[in-house]
């Protein structure tokens, strides 16, 4: 009965997708252009709420080839590996490039706007979108798009569309609890590739490859608990949809639905082991490897690290 009840409301949900207005010309036209090019290459900043603006620059070539620096490090994809080097410990890591690592960096909230260039799949998180005014971004003419998202990242952002580009110039968006306001200084789209060789990862001198904690072998971080609830948890336990009254984006969250040092008589475990395992609700249960990722982190006490 109450299944049912789920169903209903998961159809109408859809229904209501498939009635959405057309997307407006600006936000389809800025997919297909970074779809289009070749290579992309961008100057930019990002400022965090009120702090202040940091720099960053970009390089994008297809296929799966990226480099972005930040004021912390860089992450490069050469195709076949994603580099992640930190300034602080002069360390790496290096995992293969395959989709969900290329995602995860150029989904990124600092990025999020320009990942069209990648993947067009973008386009489908839109939920709606509106252009309202035209302004002025650093003498570019832009005009806003406001768009509400869908999927993993629901909540809204506003895309600053370029006039003469006719991609985005910057954007707004949430990350956590904060806004991230990015804006770029100089875009190059082009149909040449960019050399291979610029995406050739070299250790900085002295850069040593990270060690795997202890932590991390027995897999008890709770980054990968975080990661993994929030690949199988959404979109039903986000902060607003909070299915059964628990949502899973936050350690708080997380932690109100687990007993430390107890994981026969955590909530989460409960739900997602047996025969029949209730959660996920819909889709692929938990493999055996990601139920024990889970315990071994509520058995080690459910510590934030
Ligand atoms: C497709 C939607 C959906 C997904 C995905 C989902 N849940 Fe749920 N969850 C629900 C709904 C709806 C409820 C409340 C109704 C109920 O208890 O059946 C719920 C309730 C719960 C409860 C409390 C009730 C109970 O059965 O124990 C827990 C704990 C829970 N979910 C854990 C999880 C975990 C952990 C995941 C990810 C591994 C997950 N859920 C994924 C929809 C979902």
């Amino acid at each position: 009965m109450r299944r049912q009840l789920y169903w209903g409301l998961a159809i109408i949900a859809l229904a209501g997708v498939g009635a959405q207005r057309p997307l407006p010309p600006l936000l389809t036209g800025h997919v297909k252009t970074l779809e289009d090019a070749a290579s992309l290459r961008i100057t930019f900043t990002v400022r965090a709420g009120l702090f202040a603006p940091e720099e960053y620059t970009l390089a994008y070539a297809k296929p799966n080839l990226f480099r972005i620096d930040g004021p912390k490090g860089f992450v490069l994809s050469d195709g076949k590996n994603v580099y992640v080097y930190s300034d602080e410990s002069n360390t790496y890591t290096v995992s293969e490039a395959a989709s969900e690592a290329v995602a995860e960096q150029i989904g990124a909230e600092e990025v999020w706007a320009w990942s069209a260039f990648f993947d067009k799949g973008v386009l489908k998180s839109f939920r709606t979108a509106e252009a309202g005014g035209k302004r002025n971004i650093r003498g570019n003419e832009v005009t806003e798009v406001s768009v509400t998202l869908g999927g993993e990242r629901k909540g809204t952002a506003s895309l600053y569309i370029d006039t003469k580009l006719k991609v985005a110039r910057g954007f707004i968006i949430t990350a956590g609890d904060k806004d991230l306001q990015v804006i770029a200084s100089e875009i190059i789209l082009s149909a040449e590739p960019i050399s291979a060789s610029e995406f050739a990862f070299t250790a900085p001198e002295g850069a040593k490859e990270a060690e795997e904690t202890e932590e991390a072998k027995s897999g008890v971080s709770f980054a990968a608990v975080q990661a993994l609830m929030s690949r199988s948890c959404m979109p039903c336990h986000s902060r607003r949809t909070r299915s059964g009254g628990y949502q899973y984006t936050t350690y708080q969250g997380i932690v109100m639905a687990v007993v430390p040092g107890d994981p026969q008589r955590s909530p989460i475990i409960n739900a997602v082991s047996g025969p029949n395992p209730r959660m996920p609700q819909t889709g692929a249960p938990l493999t055996a490897g990601q139920v024990s990722l889970l315990s071994d982190w509520i058995a080690a006490g459910a510590n934030r690290d």
